[in-house]
C-alpha cells in the first residue's frame, strides 16, 4: 500500500486525511521521525505549507501532505494571519490570541474577515501541488459558544453562523479547511500521480 506522511502533530488532522486517502497507509510525520520540526518562515500561508512538506518529503523520499491556515482580519491589514497561533507572543494560548484580537479591534466598526487554509502535497520527483480554501465573516465583539477552537468563538460566517456553536462534522462542511481538502479530494490528477 503506498503510504502517505501528514505532516502535523494534530491527531484530528491526520484522522481528516485518513478518511480521504483510502486505500493509502496514511500516518502522522511522528510516527516516522518523532522529532521533525520546521521553522515557518514563510509570508503566506502557502509558502509556509509547502515549507513544511517539501521539508519532510526530502527527508523521507514519500510523498507528505502538510496544512498551514489562519485568520486574516480586513481593518488589521490581515493580521493575525501567518501568526494566528503565536499571535499573542511567547505562550501564547487561544485565549490570550482572542482577547488580544478584541483590543485591536476595539472602536473599530469594520469587522470582516476570513480563515484561510491551504494544503501542499509533494510527491518525489514532481512539483508540489497546493489547495487552498477560504471562510469568510466577521469578528464578533464578544465570545459565543464553547465549541471549536483557535479563534473559532470570535468568529461568525456571513450566513450568520457562529463557529463556536457548531460542531467539528458540521463545521467542516463550510470550512476553509474542508474546502481545501475537498480540492484535493477531487484532483484525480493528483491521485493518479500518487498510485505510480
Ligand atoms: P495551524 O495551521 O494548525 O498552525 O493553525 C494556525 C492557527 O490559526 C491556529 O492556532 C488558530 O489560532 C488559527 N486557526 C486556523 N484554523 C482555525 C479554525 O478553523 N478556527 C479557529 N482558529 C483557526
Amino acid at each position: 500500500m503506498t503510504k502517505i506522511v501528514i505532516a502535523s502533530g494534530n491527531q484530528g488532522k491526520i484522522n481528516d486525511f485518513k478518511a480521504i486517502f483510502e486505500g493509502f497507509e496514511v500516518v502522522g510525520i511522528k510516527e516516522l521521525l518523532p522529532e521533525f520540526e520546521v521553522e515557518e518562515t514563510g509570508t503566506t500561508f502557502r509558502e509556509n505549507a509547502i515549507l513544511k512538506s517539501e521539508a519532510a518529503k526530502e527527508a523521507l523520499n514519500l510523498p507528505v501532505v502538510s496544512d498551514d491556515s489562519g485568520l486574516s482580519v480586513e481593518a488589521l491589514e490581515g493580521r493575525p494571519g501567518v501568526y494566528s497561533a503565536r499571535y499573542s507572543g511567547e505562550g501564547a494560548t487561544d485565549e490570550k490570541n482572542n482577547q488580544k484580537l478584541l483590543e485591536e479591534l476595539e472602536g473599530i466598526d469594520n469587522r470582516a474577515a476570513y480563515f484561510t487554509c491551504v494544503l501542499a502535497l509533494s510527491i518525489p520527483g514532481e512539483e508540489t501541488l497546493t489547495y487552498e480554501g477560504t471562510l469568510a465573516g466577521e469578528i464578533l465583539h464578544e465570545p459565543h459558544g464553547d465549541k471549536g477552537f483557535g479563534y473559532d468563538p470570535l468568529f461568525k460566517t456571513l450566513k450568520g453562523i457562529y463557529l463556536g456553536e457548531i460542531t467539528s462534522e458540521e463545521k467542516g462542511e463550510i470550512s476553509h479547511r474542508g474546502k481545501a481538502l475537498e480540492k484535493l479530494m477531487n484532483d484525480t490528477k493528483a491521485f493518479d500521480k500518487l498510485k505510480k
